[in-house]
């Protein structure tokens, strides 16, 4: 019972739109609305600029972290990745953003933070050269929940692979506009790296 109410609390953690209850509280601008219209970082970045972009980055990675450390807090033997991805399923499907939410990225690592620390360490440096290189935040996270799928199979549990494995799915699905768009090499560029959008 108690792992249920978890389960019904991580996803309602996940829930909090952080990108649009900062945009119009703070900014009063909807970023559903401008660049991409999606509700994560990214285009946080692009429509509030640095520093709500980066409050909505600790606030996405922190809800699943949060979640994913809840049963170690409580001491219960549910997988912390278990209660995770649902944290993961709410950023995506928010109950308070009437189910249109971000694309998963942020509030994944978070949940991998709680349980695998190192291997999230090493897979932000794999994104960053990514996106240096690209200057496309959408291809260094595909790329990077590829790369994090195929090594989470020599890494931790099996619960651990599989549900690094779920959330790459969703990652790849939720990027479906993007993929489409880097295929037709109209996709958005950040403003650095070697093929900025400058
Ligand atoms: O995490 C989302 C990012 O990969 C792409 O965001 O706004 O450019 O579609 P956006």
């Amino acid at each position: 019972m108690i792992e249920i109410l978890m389960i019904g609390a991580a996803y309602l953690l996940g829930s909090i739109p952080s990108g649009v209850w900062i945009g119009k509280l703070f900014f009063q601008t909807d970023i559903r609305e401008h660049g991409s219209g999606n509700t994560g970082t990214t285009n946080t970045f692009r429509v509030l600029g640095k520093k709500a972009g980066t409050i909505v980055l600790i606030l996405d990675i922190a809800k699943g972290t949060i979640a994913a450390l809840l049963p170690v807090w409580l001491g219960l033997a549910i997988h912390p990745m278990v209660v995770g991805i649902f944290a993961v399923i709410g950023h995506v499907f928010p109950v308070f953003a009437y189910f249109k939410g971000g694309k998963a990225v942020a509030t994944s690592a978070g949940i991998a933070l709680g349980a695998q620390p190192l291997f999230v360490g090493i897979l932000i440096i794999l994104w960053s050269a990514i996106l240096y290189l690209s200057s496309m935040v959408s291809l260094a996270s595909i790329i990077t929940l590829l790369v994090a799928a195929v090594a989470s199979l020599f890494i931790g549990d099996w619960v651990f692979a599989l549900i690094v494995w779920v959330a790459m799915i969703i990652v790849v699905v939720r990027h479906r506009s993007n993929i489409e768009r880097i295929r037709n090499g109209e996709e958005n560029r950040v403003p650095f790296g070697r093929n900025s959008s400058k």
